[in-house]
């Protein structure tokens, strides 16, 4: 198997030089192959969010590098860092969805940039919706969808790009049991068809799904299973 991503040394220093700094990071080195499922875990404010964030080239690191198909993912210009994002799927807890926005344009939004045109997104949200179990939701708005439809319209948006590899940052942790286990089952699938897949969570069924869990303290990689 490659490696798909990888830090070195990484550390992350949110508001360096104030008296508010925090080291968020300290001094991570990690590796996700290609195909596999890692999560991470460990209490709040242990890093796991920000550990996401440089993983997804959402954050740049304030020390070490990661790599992305062993390319440095800061040193690259930022049009072939919207590149690199558009190879990765991002879940998040509170769902991020945009009010203002039907649920079809909330999934397609982001290929927009791409050159989609306004019929074929329609489509493509129209099949992922029906896939999710959501099929009469196309013209809604988030608000009027409940939390666990939320983040199955949430995941759709993620798969729509058909990303190398899914981020879910405690995606279930807003979720009922019911939510949560038809959102894992949605991960698992995406999962057996290749997709790579690196979770944050507390959620012991969705520990049960990864290959590799590493435990993190105060931002530093406390454990690990393997
Ligand atoms: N944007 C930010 N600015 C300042 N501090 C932050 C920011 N994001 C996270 N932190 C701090 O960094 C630490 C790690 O946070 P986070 O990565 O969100 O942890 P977790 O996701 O495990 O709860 C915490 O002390 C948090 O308060
Ligand atoms: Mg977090």
């Amino acid at each position: 198997m490659s490696v798909l991503l990888e830090t070195r040394n990484v550390t992350k220093i949110h508001r360096p030089g104030t008296r508010a700094e925090v080291r968020a990071l300290d001094d991570v080195s990690l590796s996700v192959e290609s195909g596999s499922c890692v999560a991470f875990t460990g209490p709040s404010g242990s890093g796991k969010s920000t550990l996401l964030a440089l993983l997804g080239a959402l954050e740049r690191p304030s020390h070490g590098v990661v790599l992305f198909m062993d390319r440095d993912l800061h040193k690259d210009s930022d049009v072939e860092l919207t590149r690199i994002r558009r190879k990765m799927g991002f879940i998040f807890q509170d769902f991020a969805l945009i009010p203002s926005l039907a649920i079809w344009e909330n999934i397609t939004y982001p290929l927009i940039p791409r050159g989609m045109s306004a019929r074929e997104r329609l489509t493509l949200a129209q099949s992922l919706l029906d896939e999710l179990g959501l099929p009469d939701k196309t013209y809604e708005r988030p608000q009027e969808l409940s939390g666990g439809e939320q983040q199955r319209v949430a995941i759709a948006r993620a798969l729509a790009g058909r990303p190398e590899v899914i981020l879910a940052d405690e995606a279930t942790s807003n979720l009922d049991d019911a939510a949560a286990l038809e959102l894992i089952a949605v991960l698992k699938k995406t999962h057996a068809a290749g997709t790579t897949l690196i979770l944050s969570t507390h959620d012991p069924r969705m520990l049960a799904m990864a290959e590799t869990v590493y435990r993190l303290n105060s931002g530093r990689l406390a454990s690990t299973n393997c």
